[in-house]
């Protein structure tokens, strides 16, 4: 049986890595992944990924990296340097951007002896829809731009996508992709909780069912009064 609170990364959300250390501290021997993105990022830098590396988390880097591949395969080297556990590029930033990220992740981790980090595409943003897509040129249902996208970071040998839970299912029964393809779906819905600006969601018990491997969950939790409990009731509602 798998231990549902292995599969959720709690995005630490919030400008102040005081508070950040605060949401951490009420996850301690709940969770094992906490995730550091552009927010926290921005604010209090690299010191967030090694604070809570020592603390005994593991870290999701959420950059999404998008530049010529150049500059991803610097940034994924970094990545590399700061312990990130997992980091992710969007995969719409093309092959070439994708390919350098890896092959940059795996020179970096060798030169330092340290296991390479889990490399993820981020494939549509579960606050988009068929209109969003529409308006940036894509004329592709989002499950059919998510199954492309996600096919491109595989022939590369990238470890998984971002998903929304809605294309789980699909990725998971296409034989294309191997068993260990991972997939990391946001847009985590509880009963006990709103939408916010998610187009794309689904319940934690229904994700891990359709194949979700990792449930990427931030306002349910960091917003509760007491995240600890809110983990623990969303635990609760995947295995009741
Ligand atoms: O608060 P909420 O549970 O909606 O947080 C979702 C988190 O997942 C945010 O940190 C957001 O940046 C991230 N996300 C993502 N990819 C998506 C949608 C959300 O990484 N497609």
């Amino acid at each position: 049986m798998i231990d549902p609170a292995s599969k959720l990364i709690v995005s630490l959300d919030t400008s102040s890595l005081k508070h950040a250390e605060e949401i951490a501290e009420s996850m301690v021997g709940l969770v094992k992944w906490l995730k550091i993105g552009s927010q926290l990022f921005t604010s209090e830098g690299p010191i967030a990924v090694r604070l809570f590396k020592e603390k005994g988390f593991s870290v999701f880097l959420d950059l999404k990296f998008h530049d010529i591949p150049e500059t991803v395969g610097k940034a994924a080297a970094v990545a590399v340097n700061i312990g990130a556990d997992m980091f992710n590029v969007h995969a719409s930033g093309g092959s070439d951007m994708m390919k350098k990220a890896l092959n940059s992740s795996m020179e970096r981790s060798n030169t330092l002896g340290v296991e390479a980090p889990t490399l993820i595409a981020v494939t549509v943003l579960t606050s988009m829809d068929q209109k969003n897509l529409y308006e940036i040129g894509v004329r592709n249902t989002p499950k059919i731009q998510v199954l492309e996208l996600a096919m491109e970071a595989n022939k590369i040998g990238l470890d998984g996508i971002v998903a929304s839970p809605i294309e789980a299912s699909m990725i998971r029964s296409n034989g294309a992709f191997p068993p260990g393809f991972k997939l990391i779906t946001p847009g985590i819905r509880p009963s006990w909780f709103h939408q916010d600006d998610h187009k794309r969601t689904m319940s934690p018990k229904k994700a891990i069912e359709c194949g979700s491997d990792f449930l990427v969950v931030g306002r349910p939790i960091i917003t509760a009064e007491n995240p600890g409990d809110a983990v623990r009731k969303m635990l609760e509602e995947i295995t009741g």
